[in-house]
């Protein structure tokens, strides 16, 4: 296992569609142990692989309160099958975008189809937190960002601020 760094706002990769997982070999599950490693020690509950800049649709999430309770999840090549028409909102954030939080409206339950680690093809229906969190990786793996789904007034106003950090790291 490796702790990988975890990339950020204005980094472009954040903005690339990430290929499908054709075969669940050793090198898919170093990246899986790496996910949940960098995960753990942010301490983030979701990481796409997209942000370790790892353009593959692999997600890990753990969504346990206590470490005595971790229970670690993979998701590859995950997709949205259905959405449900009611929303809820959360309030979001994001290891690419640390240090912003703003609530984000979004269907409050979705069924979603993906892979294990032993490439058994799963669909699951889920809601509240978890819901959500699945919605903000899966987006991830399709190259969008929390910051996508709030106003254009704060959106711009974050990515002008990453945007002059970044410059300034630069200078
Ligand atoms: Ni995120």
């Amino acid at each position: 296992m490796a702790l990988r760094e975890i990339i950020t706002l204005p980094d472009r990769r954040l903005r690339l569609k990430s290929e499908p997982v054709k075969r669940i070999d050793a090198g898919i599950r170093k990246l899986v142990d790496d996910l949940f490693e960098t995960m753990y020690a942010a301490p983030g509950i979701g990481l796409a692989a997209i942000q370790i800049g790892v353009a593959k649709r692999v997600i890990t999430m753990d969504l346990s309160k206590k470490e005595e309770d971790h229970r670690p999840q993979v998701f590859i090549n995950a997709e949205v099958t259905w959405k449900s028409a009611e929303k809820s909102k959360y309030e979001e954030g994001c290891l690419s975008i640390p240090d912003f939080y703003e609530e984000v409206e979004r269907p409050a339950q979705v069924k979603v189809r993906y892979l294990d680690l032993d490439g058994q093809e799963h669909e699951i229906e889920a809601s509240g937190l978890f819901a959500t969190c699945l919605q903000h990786e899966i987006d991830h793996i399709n190259g969008v960002l929390f910051i996508d789904h709030i106003s254009k007034l704060k959106r711009d106003r974050i990515t002008k601020k990453f945007a002059k950090a970044a410059r300034k790291v630069e200078a």
